[in-house]
C-alpha cells in the first residue's frame, strides 16, 4: 500500500490512541524532550481504564502525572533516571527505580524488559514517508522498535535531525496529529562559583580535543571558558545551547576529531528553540542510539575524548556518588560511567568530575572522609581521574590512597580542610 493511504489509515485522535493500551501493559515514553506530552496527557485521562500499567522512562521533561499521587492503581511508574517530577514517587514507594548504565537502556528492552506500547515524538512523515525521532534517539528508536504497539504523536515542530534518526510510517502504528513547541530547558544560572570551576576545567582541555558535556550550569561554565581554544569536537550523549554558541564562534569545528570527523555525534538533545533551530536538517549534528554513542568501546575511537560531569559527593578514596543523597535517588547514573571509561580508554583522554566543593548554601561539604550511609558509588575509585572544584584540580589516577586524600583535601572548601586533615591524620598517621 502507498504509505501516503497507510498513514491516512493508522492516523486518529489520541482518545482512540490511548485505548490500545492494555491494563497490565509495560509503555515506554520517548525520552527528555522527545516526551509525546499530549499523548501522555490523553492516556492519564483515560486512566480509569487501566490497571497496573508500568511507565519506564529516563529524564521526565513533562508533568509527570501518571507518578503523583492517586495515581498507583492505575500506574507505576518504573524509572532508570530520577527526574524532578517522578522524584518523590521512586523515594515515596509510589514508584520503583531501575540501575542500569544508559548505553545498556536499549538493551533492556530486547531481553528482561520487552516493550508493549512506545509513546513517541515524530516529524511528519518526509516525500518517502519516512519520520523522524529528531530530539530524542537515545533508547526512544530501540523502544519503537521492540514495542507491539507505537503511538507517535506528529509535530510539524520537531526540528528533523541527521544520522540514525527515521522511522518508516509502515513501522509505526497510530498516528496522532498535535502540533506543539518542544519542551523547552532553561539556561542555568551561572555564578562566581560555577564559573571559577568552569575555568578550572576549560585549563584541562586541549586544542584538538573532543568533549562530552554534561547537563546543567558546570557544563555551561566550562563552555564560557573554551572560547579561545581551537578545533573542538564533540562526541555526547546530549549538548545544548552552549555548544550551539562555540559552533558560531569557530571553536567547535569537529575538524580534529579521529572518529566520525566533521559531525557532532549525539543521542539526545535538551535546550531552548535555539538548538532545535540549529539541529533542523543539520548535517553536521549525527544522531544515533545510546547503545552506540556511549558505548565505551565506541567513545574511545576519539583520541583525547574528555569527559566533564558532576556529582553529589566523593570520599577521601576518590569514589564519587552522582545520584543520591544518602538513600535517597535524586538522579541516576546515566551516561556518567560510560564516557568516564571511554574516555579512559581513548587514547589521551581524560575524565573529569567537577563540582561545588560545598552543598546547601555552604553548610556541607561535598568531599567527605565517608560517603553518606546509603549513597550510591556511581563512578569508583579504580575509575575516577580528575576531580575539579572552584578551589583546583585533583588529579586521582595513579595516585596512592594517601595522595588522593591530600590531593582532595586540597581542592576542598577551606572552612572544611582543618576536619578533613584531622580525618587524614587518623586513617594514614602509621604509614
Ligand atoms: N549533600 C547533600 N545534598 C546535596 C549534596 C550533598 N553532598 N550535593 C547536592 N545535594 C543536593 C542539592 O542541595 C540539591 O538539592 P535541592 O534539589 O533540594 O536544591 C540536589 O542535591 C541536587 O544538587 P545540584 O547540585 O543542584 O544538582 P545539579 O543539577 O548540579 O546536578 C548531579 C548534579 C550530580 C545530580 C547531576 O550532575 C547528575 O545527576 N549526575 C549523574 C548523571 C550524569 O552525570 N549524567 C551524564 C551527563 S548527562
Amino acid at each position: 500500500m502507498d504509505w501516503k493511504e497507510l498513514y491516512k489509515e493508522k492516523t486518529m485522535t489520541a482518545e482512540d490512541a490511548v485505548k490500545k493500551i492494555k491494563s497490565g501493559n509495560r509503555v515506554v515514553i520517548g525520552h527528555a524532550v522527545g516526551e509525546p506530552s499530549y499523548i501522555v496527557e490523553k492516556m492519564v485521562q483515560n486512566k480509569e481504564q487501566y490497571e497496573n500499567v508500568e511507565i519506564v522512562h529516563m529524564v521526565a521533561m513533562g508533568k509527570g502525572e501518571y507518578a503523583q499521587p492517586g495515581m498507583e492503581k492505575h500506574f507505576r511508574h518504573n524509572s532508570i533516571f530520577v527526574g524532578g517530577c517522578t522524584r518523590d514517587a521512586v523515594n515515596e514507594g509510589r514508584g520503583d527505580f531501575t540501575p542500569c548504565f544508559f548505553y545498556e537502556v536499549p538493551k533492556l528492552f530486547k531481553t528482561t524488559l520487552p516493550v508493549d506500547v512506545a509513546l513517541i515524538q515524530v516529524t511528519p512523515p518526509d516525500s518517502h514517508g519516512y519520520c523522524c525521532l529528531g530530539v530524542s534517539i537515545d533508547y526512544t528508536m530501540t523502544a519503537a522498535k521492540e514495542a507491539k504497539l507505537v503511538i507517535a504523536q506528529v509535530n510539524d515542530q520537531m526540528p528533523r535531525t541527521m544520522g540514525d534518526t527515521f522511522l518508516h510510517v509502515s513501522e509505526i502504528d497510530c498516528f496522532v496529529e498535535h502540533s506543539a513547541p518542544i519542551i523547552e530547558l532553561g539556561l542555568p544560572k551561572i555564578g562566581d562559583i560555577e564559573r571559577a570551576i568552569g575555568e578550572n576545567c576549560a585549563a584541562l582541555v586541549q586544542d584538538g580535543d573532543t568533549l562530552q558535556l554534561g547537563i546543567g550550569a558546570i557544563p555551561d561554565a566550562v563552555l564560557l571558558f573554551l572560547k579561545d581554544k581551537k578545533d573542538l569536537g564533540i562526541h555526547s550523549e546530549m549538548f545544548s545551547d552552549g555548544v550551539v554558541e562555540l559552533v558560531e564562534a569557530g571553536v567547535v569545528t569537529n575538524c580534529k576529531k579521529t572518529f566520525h570527523p566533521g559531525k557532532m555525534i549525539v543521542t539526545f538533545l535538551m535546550g531552548t528553540k535555539r538548538l532545535y533551530d540549529f539541529v533542523n536538517n543539520n548535517p553536521a549534528v549525527e544522531m544515533y542510539s545510546v547503545d552506540y554513542v556511549n558505548n565505551p568501546t565506541v567513545i574511545m575511537k576519539n583520541d583525547n575524548m574528555v569527559s566533564i560531569n558532576s556529582c553529589v559527593q566523593v570520599d577521601l578514596m576518590g569514589q564519587v556518588c552522582s545520584e543520591s543523597v544518602g538513600l535517597k535517588q535524586i538522579s541516576g547514573v546515566g551516561g556518567q560511567v560510560d564516557f568516564v571509561r571511554g574516555a579512559t580508554l581513548s587514547k589521551n583522554g581524560k575524565s573529569i568530575m567537577a563540582m561545588p566543593s560545598t552543598a546547601a548554601k555552604g553548610s556541607i561539604s561535598k568531599i567527605v572522609p565517608l560517603l553518606d550511609e546509603g549513597a550510591t558509588v556511581t563512578t569508583s575509585r579504580n575509575d575516577v581521574d580528575y576531580v575539579v572544584t572552584e578551589f583546583g584540580v585533583a588529579k586521582l589516577k595513579g595516585k596512592t590512597l594517601k595522595q588522593r586524600a591530600a590531593a582532595l583535601i586540597n581542592i576542598a572548601h577551606p572552612k572544611f580542610r582543618d576536619e578533613l586533615n584531622e580525618e587524614f591524620e587518623k586513617r594514614f598517621s602509621q604509614n
